[in-house]
């Protein structure tokens, strides 16, 4: 039999099954094309790059959505071939990166948790093709997510067109941590019953009718690996600040002694942080997040963490040969979730979610800039930061004081663009300290900001500013000539200072 029919338990769909390069004449010039994976992990492969190698000799310009970020360069063969004319909702590809910073792709930076319901409600164009990653398709059509969920059921479900990629790299033991929910359409729509982080209110897989499955392609590549930083200095010194404030928290009985759900955003400084709750003396800490990082199975595997909710699993190769060799002991310890679930605000807000993000920079009253490098290019995109900054019980934000050698000052005077407004901001901590702004004002919130988390070779200068602002008032005291004088430095001379 060929490798990866028996994945497909539905029989009738066995005729289904071609090539690649059949699959994509499926895909007009100009269409709409919905692809599974998120932050590296479950996207769709062959089906893709083999529309890469169509592109260039075949021309075509096409709108790519996703969950969020792709492995195995499909972002970055695909922008190669000139292919994407439009992308949404993130990414992280460096060369996707300089043509959205050059302005030959369209890229809509979008908050991770309400893409669906765009689609859903026609807030964006209609899905033409959606092409999904699988484990596995059930004896009655459910499509089994790899990796991650994303947006794959709201693809499925819009599109006129679904191919099916069968994973035969993923551990078929992966069935049954999915669980689907797709909320009703407006205005049928009733709350998500989701009370616990551990709660199942879906299916094991994607419904679909079987008429609606176009193709289906077996695919022999692996999801991409994933390499973390190792902890340094600055990373350690910031978890230790914020177990420092956690165990402050619950002595004050503000918080419980599992501190409630946790969220960690994504990158190397995310997973150092987190992997401080490891020196830690809290337990039965629970994760309600997007991303599951190495981190994450780090704890569940000390007995720090008891369940762990997430959309997709990013993990060092290391990690995931271990979390597939012993997936047996995680199945009852994680969930793995529509992003439109994972990162809904109704519950964020409803569990009470701390939320710990990175940021770029952050100003001195507490706005946060995770995207835009000087204002104006685009790092990666604001992913589910903004999702759950809004709606968090705490949101928090931990950055590095100085970045690239000291010539930027991640404490500015003010942010060159907003993704996290002061309002929604309650707590920043760089390798110098926490600062809790909780119930301040702006001029208090500032004093606090520079003091605490601002390096001491840019603290002068920042206080100085902040004085002088205060000396021609307003609540929220700027000097409008010289606010944003700091990046325009950086960009002439590559230092923020001036010379
Ligand atoms: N200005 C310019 N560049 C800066 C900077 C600043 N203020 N601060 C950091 N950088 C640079 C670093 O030097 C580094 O550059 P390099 O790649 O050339 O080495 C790069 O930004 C990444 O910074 P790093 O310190 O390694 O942090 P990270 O890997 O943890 O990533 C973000 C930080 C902000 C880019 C990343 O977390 C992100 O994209 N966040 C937005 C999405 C998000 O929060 N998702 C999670 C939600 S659940």
């Amino acid at each position: 039999m060929m490798n990866g029919l028996d994945r497909i338990r539905l029989h009738a769909l066995h005729d289904k099954v071609m090539t690649a390069e059949q699959a994509i004449e499926l895909i007009q010039d100009g269409a709409v094309v919905g692809l599974s994976g998120f932050g590296g992990a479950g996207e769709a492969k062959v089906v893709p790059l083999a529309l890469a190698d169509h592109a260039v000799t075949h021309p075509l310009r096409i709108t790519i959505a996703t969950g969020a970020s792709l492995g195995n360069r499909i972002d970055g063969r695909l922008n190669d071939a000139h292919a994407i004319a439009r992308r949404y909702p993130y990414q992280a590809d460096p060369g996707l990166r300089k043509s959205i910073n050059a302005g030959e792709v369209m890229y809509i930076d979008q908050h991770l948790s309400e893409m669906a319901d765009n689609i859903r409600h026609h807030n964006l164009p209609k899905t033409n093709v959606a092409i999904i990653a699988a484990t596995a398709i059930t004896e009655d059509g459910q499509i089994i997510p790899t990796g991650s969920c994303g947006n794959s059921a709201n693809f499925i479900e819009m599109a006129d067109h679904v191919i099916i990629e069968i994973d035969t790299t993923i551990n078929p033991i992966l069935e049954g941590v999915h669980d689907i929910y797709v909320p009703k359409t407006r205005p049928n729509r009733g709350p998500i019953p989701l009370t616990h982080v551990g709660d199942r209110i879906g299916t094991a897989g994607i419904c679909v009718s079987p008429e609606k499955i176009s193709a289906i392609v077996i695919n022999e590549i692996p999801d991409t690996s994933f390499g973390m930083d190792e902890p340094d200095a600055e990373t350690l010194s910031i978890a230790k600040h914020l177990i420092h404030f956690f165990e402050g928290e619950v002595a004050a009985g503000r918080l419980p002694e599992n501190l409630g759900p946790l969220q960690s955003g994504v990158g190397s400084i995310a997973n150092a942080v987190f992997s401080g709750f490891e020196h830690s003396n809290f337990h039965d800490l629970e994760m309600y997040s997007e991303v599951l990082q190495d981190c994450a199975f780090q704890l569940l595997d000390s007995g720090k963490m008891k369940f762990a909710s997430g959309c997709s699993m990013t993990l060092s190769d290391p990690c995931f040969a271990h979390v597939m060799k012993n997936f047996d002991q995680y199945k009852d310890k994680i969930v793995l979730r529509p992003q439109e679930i994972s990162n809904n605000p109704e519950i964020i807000r409803r569990l009470g979610i701390i939320a710990i993000n990175t940021a770029l920079e952050f100003d001195i009253y507490g706005n946060v800039n995770s995207t835009h490098v000087t204002g104006t290019k685009m790092m990666n995109g604001i992913g589910g930061s903004g999702d759950f900054t809004r709606h968090a019980h705490i949101a928090i934000f931990v950055t590095k004081s100085i970045a690239k050698g000291g010539a930027i000052s991640s404490v500015v005077p003010m942010v060159s663009h907003t993704d996290h407004t002061d309002h929604d901001v309650d707590v920043l901590v760089t390798e110098q300290g926490l600062a809790d702004l909780r119930g301040l004002a702006p001029r208090e919130r500032a004093l606090k900001i520079i003091e605490i988390c601002a390096h001491p070779d840019y603290k002068q200068e920042l206080l100085s500013y902040f004085e002088r602002a205060c000396e021609r008032g307003g609540h929220t005291p700027h000097l409008l000539e010289e606010a944003l004088s700091w990046h325009a430095n950086f960009e002439e001379t590559g230092h923020m200072k001036s010379a």
